[in-house]
C-alpha cells in the first residue's frame, strides 16, 4: 500500500466512525425527546382458578386526557401501558358482579419509579413498585 492510499484509508475510516457515532447519538436523543416515559403500569389478573367462579376480568383505565378503553384479561394475563402524561390514571375492574376501582398511577406517589405493578386478586387490588411486597389498595364491592 502506498503512503497516500494509507492516508486515504485512515481518513475514510475516521469519517465512517464519526458519522456512525453521530447517527447513534441523534437516534438516542430522538427517542428521549419523542417519549416522555414516566412509568410503566402493569395490571395482572391473579384471580384464583375456580370452576364455579368467573376468572375473566374487565379493566377500564383513563386519565384526564387519555382513555385506554376496555381490556379483557384472562387469568394470569397482564395488561401494561407507558404513562407519558403527568396526571392521575383511574382504573376500574369488573369481576362477575363485583367491582373495584383505584388510582393506577398517581404523579405524587409514583414519580421517580420505573414501574407500578397491580395484582387483581380475590382479596382485592394489590400495589407494588417492585413486583414484590404487595399492599392492598382497594377491595371488591357489589355493584
Ligand atoms: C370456589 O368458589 C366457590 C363459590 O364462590 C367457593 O365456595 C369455593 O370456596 C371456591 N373454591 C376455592 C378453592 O377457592
Ligand atoms: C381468553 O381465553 C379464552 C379461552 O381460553 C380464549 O378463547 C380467549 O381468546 C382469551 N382471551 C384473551 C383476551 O386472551
Ligand atoms: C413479576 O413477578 C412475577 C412472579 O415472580 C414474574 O413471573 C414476572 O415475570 C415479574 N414481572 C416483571 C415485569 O418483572
Amino acid at each position: 500500500m502506498s503512503t497516500s492510499s494509507q492516508i486515504f484509508s485512515f481518513i475514510f475510516l475516521v469519517l465512517i466512525t464519526t458519522s456512525f457515532t453521530t447517527t447513534i447519538t441523534l437516534g438516542n436523543n430522538h427517542i428521549e425527546e419523542g417519549q416522555n416515559h414516566l412509568a410503566t403500569v402493569q395490571i395482572t389478573n391473579s384471580l384464583p382458578n375456580n370452576n364455579s367462579r368467573p376468572t375473566i376480568l374487565k379493566i377500564r383505565c383513563s386519565s384526564k386526557h387519555t382513555n385506554l378503553g376496555e381490556k379483557v384479561l384472562n387469568r394470569s394475563d397482564d395488561y401494561r401501558w407507558i404513562v407519558e402524561e403527568k396526571s392521575l390514571y383511574f382504573c376500574e375492574a369488573l369481576w362477575g358482579r363485583l367491582f373495584a376501582s383505584w388510582h393506577a398511577f398517581q404523579p405524587k406517589r409514583d414519580a421517580g419509579h420505573d414501574s407500578v405493578f397491580w395484582l387483581v386478586e380475590e382479596g382485592g387490588i394489590f400495589f407494588s413498585w417492585y413486583n414484590s411486597s404487595w399492599v392492598r389498595r382497594s377491595v371488591w364491592e357489589s355493584e
